[in-house]
């Protein structure tokens, strides 16, 4: 199999690394937005994963000329209507500020127990190719909001997330375990059952 350039459409080092190690051994060669350090980021305006994370990966695909993969992600709390969704990172105003995100979720969850406090984290992939193709890949990791944050591990909402079957949080796991149920494990683990097969097409097909 011939190998194919991909560029990882993401600033962020700690996606970059998950990225690289569950395509690991896959006949790619992958850049990172370091390789393009032109390329202006899209901001996330989008109100969907979906648009978000192919806004991200189009915007690399005509920047550079190649196939790019982007990913996005965030939390879902049903008794919040979905929130704070697409908002995840910036929830409580400044853009990746997690303790904050934490304090206002647990302040809008007051009061709300058991089946209420149900959540689930999502990530969406998207690859697109230089002439407009393109491929979704959604996953999603089912738990509850912890009552007060536990663990020291992971990033973002961690440590109030204890995924199903867990009595754990998302922050007390190793990264094995975490990746080995997350939401972007999960969306990686089928992309590369992809890539394996020679799929999508226009990706092993493309003349670069
Ligand atoms: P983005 O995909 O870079 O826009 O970031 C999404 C936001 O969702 C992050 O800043 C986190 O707050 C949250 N998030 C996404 N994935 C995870 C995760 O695996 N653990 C905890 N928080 C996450």
């Amino acid at each position: 199999m011939k190998e194919i350039r991909l560029a990882l459409a993401t600033r962020n080092r700690g996606k970059v690394r998950e990225i690289r190690e569950a395509l690991r051994e896959l006949p790619l060669q992958l850049l990172t937005s370091e390789d393009f350090p032109e390329w202006p980021v899209p901001e996330e305006k989008g109100s969907t994963f979906e648009e978000n994370a192919l806004e991200k990966a189009e915007s690399l695909a005509r920047f550079s000329g190649m196939p790019s993969l982007a990913d996005d992600s965030g939390l879902e709390v049903e008794a919040l209507g979905g929130a704070p969704g697409v908002s995840s990172a910036h929830y409580a105003g400044r853009h990746g500020d997690d303790a904050a995100n934490i304090a206002r979720l647990l302040e809008e969850m007051e009061g709300i127990t058991g089946e209420g406090r149900r959540a689930r984290f999502v990530c969406v992939l998207a690859l697109a190719g230089p002439r407009g193709e393109k491929l979704l890949v959604r996953e999603a990791c089912e738990g509850r909001i912890a009552e007060e944050p536990r663990g020291e591990g992971g990033f973002g909402y961690d440590p109030v997330f204890v995924p199903r079957g867990s009595s754990l949080t998302m922050a007390e796991l190793d990264l094995e375990e975490k990746n080995s149920l997350s939401h972007r494990g999960r969306a990686l683990r089928r992309l590369r059952e992809l890539l394996e097969k020679g799929e999508p097409d226009w990706l092993f097909s493309s003349p670069e």
